[in-house]
């Protein structure tokens, strides 16, 4: 079992590997074919200049991009990420954005500012305690009636291969996709939507894409392998009450 992770050791983990996840993550396959149409199908309502949004563990900016070329300001966007190196890429991207290097567990942002909050393969960077206080920070942060959209490895995807350790909550270490292993911690899907209800947010929708079709004809040794898994990723939109 690895050592748990603190917000510095991700730092490094994400300094150590920016260059290979930066190269990896715009074309990935499961951006494209299931976590971007994910986007796409549950925000379009929210895609207008004026909406205010926190990109939480934004990387290297491709979740703000796509929201810009969906009809987001540019200067209504706030990034924040944990690693320099990642940011320092998106800022090559996104000259207009506001970008902020912070640990979300304890960041110091505006109260009660945002209409959005995204937060995209970030939440099993935290345990359990780090995983509660970024939520009530993002209800914080929100203003009344704001959205929280996650989107996170589906918990079934990880134990896929012996679901006996679905219950087995804690540290992992996981092969990324991107040619490296990261630290990761299993929990559960009823895990996921508790941690959301008590941070004071109701659910509007909980959705495990399929993958889309066109990803079959594009890359098929993909499509078998993501179709494989059951599930691959958990997406919920929440909101502030
Ligand atoms: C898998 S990447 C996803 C990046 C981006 N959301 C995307 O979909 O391309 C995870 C990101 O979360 C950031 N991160 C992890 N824990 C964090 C924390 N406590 N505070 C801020 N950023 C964090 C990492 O530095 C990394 O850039």
């Amino acid at each position: 079992m690895p050592e748990q992770p603190n917000g510095q050791n991700i730092a490094r983990v994400y300094s150590e590997q920016a260059k290979s996840y930066i190269d990896f993550a715009p074309t990935s396959f499961s951006w494209q074919f299931i976590e971007k149409p994910a986007f796409d199908r549950h925000l379009r309502d929210l895609c207008r200049p004026q909406v205010r949004v926190l990109d939480a563990g934004c990387g290297s900016g491709r979740i703000i991009e796509h929201l810009i070329n969906n009809g987001i300001q540019p200067d209504n966007v706030t990034g924040v990420d944990i690693s320099q190196n990642m940011l320092d890429e998106a800022r090559k991207k996104l000259p207009e954005v506001k970008l902020i290097q912070a640990d979300l567990v304890d960041a110091d942002l505006p109260t009660n500012h945002f209409d959005l909050i995204t937060a995209a393969m970030v939440f099993h960077y935290l345990d359990e305690e780090g995983l509660k206080r970024m939520m009530a920070n993002f209800h914080k942060w929100l203003k009344s009636d704001g959205v929280l959209f996650y989107v996170t490895t589906h918990p079934i995807r990880i134990v896929n291969d012996n679901l006996s350790l679905y219950q087995k909550r804690g540290w992992r270490n996981e092969k990324t996709p991107w040619g490296s292993e990261t630290p990761f911690f299993h929990r559960t899907t009823a895990d996921f939507i508790n941690e959301t209800i008590s941070a004071g947010f109701t659910i509007d929708m909980i959705d495990e894409p399929d993958v889309a079709k066109e990803g079959e004809r594009t890359n098929p040794e993909e499509y078998s392998k993501y179709t494989s898994f059951g599930a691959s990723r958990l997406v919920v939109r929440a909101r502030k009450v």
